[in-house]
């Protein structure tokens, strides 16, 4: 027997507002005809005025106690994601800790852009399976609209808010591909990629929040191939081949760089859930969307085997393989 880290709860939430592509026509040289084929967004969420990361963070883990049918009390923990925090300090997750009443245990903040969620799981993972937790709950929260640059066509179009919140429990395994759970992990990292996506502020240059800028081109490139190669690394701990994984549940940038995954992969796009069409990029919060919105749907179910990636700023990439 071995300790395994299990999905016990899934739930997401996404503010109210939903912007169309043709929004986006009236305030830069764009069109929804270019934004749908060269990125597959059609629509995404942005939060009202006044609202924050944490609010949405605390909306998705709601909705995931509720999903698993246990209280906060339960927890030992929370993790999460994010690159868009309230305040430079303190963490996104103490402000949900707060939010939800929950008065012990431990919250804390992991910042990989959009590889977040993939970092916080792997993270939550050791944490359980070396006992150090007994239930943690991971949540990608992101406000990306509040980093955007309004006049730069190649990076304001892309975007979006949202979160997703999953909870994991410990739970006993065999040991084998066949347990429920988080079977591998695989993470990485190359600080020499750092200006292909940055945020051009923070506390000790500029002062400022600053505003997202990307060479959407070189990274899209480099996004096929590092992708690939994780879940690849992520699939061969496991000894299991990519045409055995039910569902890949990748980051949502682009549509092409999801199908140019799965093509290399030799996984049919009818295994993939994709949401990127009706959420944009919400950077760590999409994983989490994307596997909350296809549990809900009822198309992953318990024993599915799950291949999620993700690559962002940093750069820094990754991947788990989790058994549902
Ligand atoms: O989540 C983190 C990871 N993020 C990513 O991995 C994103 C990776 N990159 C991408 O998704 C794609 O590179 C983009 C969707 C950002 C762009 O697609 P692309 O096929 O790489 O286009 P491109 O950057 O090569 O640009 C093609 C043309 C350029 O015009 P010229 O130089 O050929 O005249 C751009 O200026 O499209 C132009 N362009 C636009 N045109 C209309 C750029 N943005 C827009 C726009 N509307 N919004």
């Amino acid at each position: 027997m071995i300790r395994r880290a299990i999905p016990v709860g899934i739930g997401h939430y996404l503010p109210d507002r939903i912007v169309p592509n043709s929004h986006f026509e009236a305030l830069v040289d764009t069109t929804d005809e270019w934004i749908r084929t060269r990125s597959g967004i059609e629509r995404r969420h942005f939060a009202a005025d006044g609202q924050t990361t944490s609010d949405l963070a605390v909306r998705a883990a709601r909705a995931a106690l509720e999903n698993a049918g246990i209280s906060v009390d339960d927890l030992d923990g929370i993790i999460v994601a994010t690159s868009t925090p309230d305040l430079t300090f303190p963490s996104v997750g103490t402000m949900v800790q707060a939010e939800l009443g929950m008065t012990r245990g431990f919250a804390f903040d992991v910042q990989a852009v959009c590889a977040g969620f993939i970092y916080a799981l792997c993270n939550a993972n050791a944490m359980i399976v070396s006992g150090h937790a007994e239930r943690l709950m991971i949540i990608g929260a992101e406000t990306f609209s509040r980093i955007m640059d309004w006049t730069d066509r190649s990076t304001c179009v892309l975007f979006g808010d949202g979160a997703g919140a999953m909870i994991l429990e410990a739970g006993d395994g065999a040991g084998t591909s066949q347990d429920r759970g988080i079977l591998s992990t695989d993470l990485n990292s190359d600080g020499r990629y750092r200006d292909m996506l940055y945020v051009d502020g923070g506390v000790s240059t500029t002062g400022t929040a600053g505003k997202l800028r990307m060479q959407g081109n070189p990274l899209f490139r480099q996004a096929v191939d590092k992708l690939t190669s994780t879940a690849e690394a992520a699939l061969s701990k496991t000894g299991i081949a990519p045409g055995d994984v039910d569902w890949i549940v990748p980051h949502q940038a682009n549509i092409r760089i999801i199908q140019g995954t799965a093509k290399k992969m030799g996984v049919p796009m009818e295994r993939v859930i994709q949401t990127v069409q009706d959420h944009g990029n919400t950077s760590a919060a999409s994983i989490p969307l994307a596997l909350s919105v296809g549990a809900a749907d009822g198309r992953i179910k318990q024993g599915d085997l799950i291949l999620s990636e993700a690559i962002g700023g940093g750069l820094a990439w990754g991947a788990v393989v989790l058994r549902w």
